[in-house]
Formats: structure tokens, sequence, C-alpha cells
């Protein structure tokens, strides 16, 4: 059985969408949900979904001994980044070499980068009157929101659509894409 870990810190919509996907996959599950936010909504969805949650602070982020050995110590194969919003430590992506993979709300590398996340990205997307969005999976590396593309899909926006319109399409389309994802790269490996 492959181990998944998921890191969060907003709503947690996408971390409850993964684990319900794989509550009956004989290959692989969610072990364990992190997050860095005490009041992240992801808490309350994981809990109720048996699985495990932790909350930690940045010094434990950035300690061996720290976040690193617990997913160490569980032999996590995938950790899935969705919603998360710090940056994850060299010590941690070193360890998981092309073992850590993050969903955008845009096409990379359009508005990626620092601060960009949710609805700023909307916001900004929307505002230069784009015809199209989508999603972006890639994998982590030291810098926001730049590793190497697995996988894109994009969506069209309507010119009356509001930032509020587009976030539900982005929303959808994550949904379907994301848990299938995982799911190939987690079996078939990375
Ligand atoms: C998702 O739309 C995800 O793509 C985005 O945060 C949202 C989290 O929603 N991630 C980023 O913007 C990363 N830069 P959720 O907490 O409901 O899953």
């Amino acid at each position: 059985m492959k181990q998944i870990a998921v890191f969060a810190s907003g709503t947690g919509t996408n971390a409850e969408n993964i684990i319900k996907y794989f509550n009956n996959n004989a290959k692989a599950r969610v072990v364990l949900v992190l997050t860095n936010n005490p009041s992240s909504g992801v808490i309350t969805k994981a809990r109720a979904l048996s699985v495990n949650t932790i909350v930690f602070n940045k010094i434990q982020l950035q300690d061996r001994e720290g976040v690193l050995k617990t997913l160490v110590d569980i032999s996590i194969d995938l950790i899935v980044l969705a919603g998360f919003l710090l940056k994850l430590p060299s010590i941690i992506i070193n360890s998981f070499n092309f073992k850590i993979i993050n969903i955008h709300p845009s096409l990379l590398p359009k508005y990626g980068g620092k601060g960009m996340f949710g609805n700023n990205v909307h916001k900004a997307v929307i505002a230069n009157r784009e015809k199209e969005s989508g999603i972006t999976i890639h994998y982590v590396d030291e810098q926001y929101d730049n590793g190497e593309v697995i996988f894109q899909v994009n969506c069209k926006i309507e010119p009356e659509d509001s930032v509020n319109e587009l976030a539900k399409k982005i929303h959808q389309i994550e949904m379907e894409h994301f848990p299938k994802i995982i799911e190939k790269l987690v079996i078939n490996g990375t």
C-alpha cells in the first residue's frame, strides 16, 4: 500500500477530495494531513474521514527532527501540496526528490510566483481579460511554482465571468483531475 501525505493551509477541499478518492483504493491511501494553520478547514475535514492530522510551526518545518522525520518514519511515498502556502525547505525537497507535487490554479508559467494563490490568481487573470485559465500540477522545487510540469488542463473564460465564476470552474477541474494524476504517479512511480 502506497502512502500519501497531504499538506494544506486553507479550506481543504482538495485534500478532502483526495482522501475520499483513495478511501476505496487498494493500492494507495492518504495517511497523514499536515498544516501550518491551526484554523485550517482541512483539520476537521481530515478528522471526519479518520485521517491523522498534524499542525506544525515554521521551526518544525525547517528541523530535520521535525516534519521531515515524521514523513520519513511513516515511509511516505508521495507528498501532495493542496493549497499549501509556505515554501518547503530544501531538507524536505532533497529527501523527496520528484516525490512532491503541487497544484496551482493557473496555466503556469502564467500567474505564478510569490503571493499568487487562490483568488489572487483569479483576480489577476480576470483583470487581464484572459480568454482561458486552468490548472497546473507540477513537481516542487525550491522556487514558487517553478518545478517541472506534469499536467495542465484549461477552461474557457467568458467575457462576463466574475472572479467567483472563474474560481468555480477551476475548483471543478481540480476536483476532477488532481486525484487521478496523484493515482498515476503514486502507483506507477513518479
Ligand atoms: C486551490 O485552488 C489550489 O489550486 C490553490 O489553493 C486552492 C486551495 O483550495 N493553490 C495555490 O494557489 C498554490 N499557489 P482548498 O484549500 O479548498 O483545496
